[in-house]
């Protein structure tokens, strides 16, 4: 059969055509379309398979649930004789109230997911939500980087510096672990980032050309260093002028036990200590400040403390 006589004896009949109109705004289940005409889901769903046989509706399948809806992408003479018969079943005794039916069922889909966020909302921060992570806007936020020279000070294997690597000129790891530097330059080998250069050295004298340098972090490196305040002014020392340095550190805590199981010199940093050191170095638009903290013992927090020279 051609698809014009196809779709011609999918419109010929009544209830068909109320499934037409009820899918012009929106896709609808099985059960839906069931709840708005009161009709019994067999007759539904043979009428469903003979507009799909015509190519006049199509389905999407989500879990457990079909929904229908009407195919746009249909032939264009099947689709001339739509609009004439969709207009024709305006005046069937039933659209009347089809289209209340309708109405009420889309407003419960809009309540359901609303109130699903009302009931999370001020707890929505702290839980899950499919497909939402820090990695994820960190990625995001890269994107608005322009191309800078970035040395990662204390970098270990490189996490920061190759996610920066994809988006920055160029990255300069600089660590005084012989090992970190063999496995972040061989990761980084491995993973094709050519502008991520590991180097071996210290904190407090970086192997650097002064002024050479957009961005220096530390993240959780600092507390290493022997003396931060010297470490601070030697980040001053290879900074362009307008560069930036981001410190990412612990905040000052009791948690001893930190020098043995993670190696660190320093319990932490007030962030008054920090603001001094930046200050003292030279560095102009201080910011410091906590912005996150552990929900489990011994709840440590880390500031982000930064600068520009
Ligand atoms: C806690 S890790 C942080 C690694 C990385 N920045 C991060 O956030 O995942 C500290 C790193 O600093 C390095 N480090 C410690 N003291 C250092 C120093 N004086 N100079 C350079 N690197 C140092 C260590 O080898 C280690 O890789």
């Amino acid at each position: 059969m051609s698809s014009t006589l196809k779709s011609l004896r999918a419109l010929s009949d009544p209830t068909r055509l109320r499934i037409m109109v009820l899918l012009e705004k929106d896709e609808l289940s099985v059960n839906e379309l069931q709840e708005i005409t009161r009709m019994g889901q067999s007759r539904i769903s043979t009428h469903l398979g003979l507009l799909q046989d015509a190519e006049l509706v199509q389905s999407r399948r989500e879990g457990k649930r079909t929904f229908y809806s009407r195919n746009q992408a249909a032939d264009g003479s099947a689709l001339e004789w739509v609009k004439p018969a969709v207009r024709g079943a305006r005046e069937l005794p039933e659209h009347a109230a089809d289209q209340v039916n309708l109405r009420r069922i889309l407003a419960r889909r809009n309540d359901q997911q609303q109130l699903y966020f009302n009931q999370i909302a001020g707890r929505f921060d702290r839980s899950y939500g499919p497909g939402r992570s820090w990695q994820a806007f960190g990625q995001m936020l890269l994107r608005v980087l322009p191309p800078l020279v970035v040395a990662d000070l204390g970098s270990g294997e490189g996490l920061l510096s190759e996610l920066l690597a994809r988006r920055c000129k160029k990255v300069i790891a600089v660590d005084n672990s012989e090992k970190m530097v063999a496995f972040g330059s061989a990761k980084a080998k491995k993973n094709g980032l050519k502008n991520l250069e590991f180097r071996l050295g210290d904190l407090q004298d970086p192997p650097l050309d002064p002024q050479s340098v957009d961005l220096a972090v530390l993240s959780q490196a600092l507390h290493h260093a022997q003396d931060p305040a010297q470490t601070v002014r030697a980040v001053h020392r290879l900074l362009r002028p307008g560069g930036q340095i981001m410190i990412l550190d612990l905040l000052q805590h009791h948690f001893e036990k930190a020098r043995e199981l993670y190696g660190d010199r320093w319990l932490g940093f007030a962030e008054s200590d920090l603001q001094r050191w930046l200050e003292a170095a030279g560095f102009k638009k201080v910011e410091v400040g906590v912005v996150a903290r552990e929900e489990q013992p011994p709840h440590f927090a880390t500031v982000l403390a930064s600068g520009e020279r």
